[in-house]
């Protein structure tokens, strides 16, 4: 979320409004390794580097990560204009400035990484990092096994070859299917859009894990916070 830069010196505790303001007008202050001196700049602390007398701002601030099970029907956000319900509603007592790391479409449940630390939050994003995402997919119909099979070599999606996917069948009922789908990619809707490229619309979507890093048994609108060995885990292939 972005904010006036000087807001956001206040609240880290670095200087008064005023004082920040000062601290901006004479130079000392760098976005991104850039200097600003214009007031009102919008800036997001949880992915923009700041930095104060050549310190980074948010170094006296915990950095927190936490794994929410995100319920269908919470939006992967921590604002919302429209009154809807929202994951942050899901995190009341904490008092960080956290931020979902990605998101997961409105109807989609399951694992939802948020932290106030926005060098992790790129990483995690980071095409280059192929971090992978595991999904469980409950589809319509039965796809037989040449469309399972393009499917996990990759299919055209909006004019761009999807990665390479793993694809395993869990289970097959008369009219379902419940598949578990690994990617790292992390295109908009990618998951159900690769589904219904194939004739077999999602109905149900559910992501189990980030890497090695599962939900395991996080009820949803459950959460806990991660200690450092489970984020080594998201990066665990
Ligand atoms: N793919 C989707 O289609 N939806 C999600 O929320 C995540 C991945």
């Amino acid at each position: 979320m972005q904010e006036r830069l000087q807001k956001i010196l206040a609240q880290a505790g670095i200087a008064s409004r005023r004082k920040a303001e000062e601290l901006i007008r004479e130079g000392k202050v760098r976005v991104d390794g850039m200097v600003v001196t214009e007031m009102g700049v919008r800036v997001d602390p949880a992915t923009q580097k700041i930095e104060c007398n050549g310190r980074p701002v948010f170094s006296l601030e915990k950095k927190v990560y936490i794994l929410l099970h995100k319920p269908a029907g919470y939006l992967s956000t921590v604002r919302d204009p429209q009154g809807r319900p929202i994951v942050s509603d899901l995190l009341p007592n904490i008092k960080e400035r956290i931020y979902p790391v990605g998101r997961l479409d409105l109807d989609t449940e399951g694992a939802l990484l948020l932290t106030n630390d926005g060098e992790l939050a790129q990483a995690v994003l980071h095409p280059s990092r192929e971090v992978k995402k595991t999904y469980v997919a409950k589809i319509k119909g039965r796809p037989g096994s040449k469309k399972l099979a393009a499917l996990s070599r990759g299919i055209e999606l909006e004019g761009k070859k999807t990665w390479p996917a793993e694809i395993t069948v869990l289970t097959s009922e008369k009219q379902t299917t419940t598949i578990q789908i690994i990617i790292h990619e992390g295109r908009k809707r990618q998951v159900r859009k690769m589904f219904e490229a194939v004739g077999h619309p999602v109905l149900q979507l559910k992501r189990i894990a980030y890497g090695q890093l599962a939900l395991g048994e996080l009820k949803p609108g459950k959460y806990r916070f991660l200690p450092p060995g489970d984020i080594k885990l998201i990066f665990k292939k």
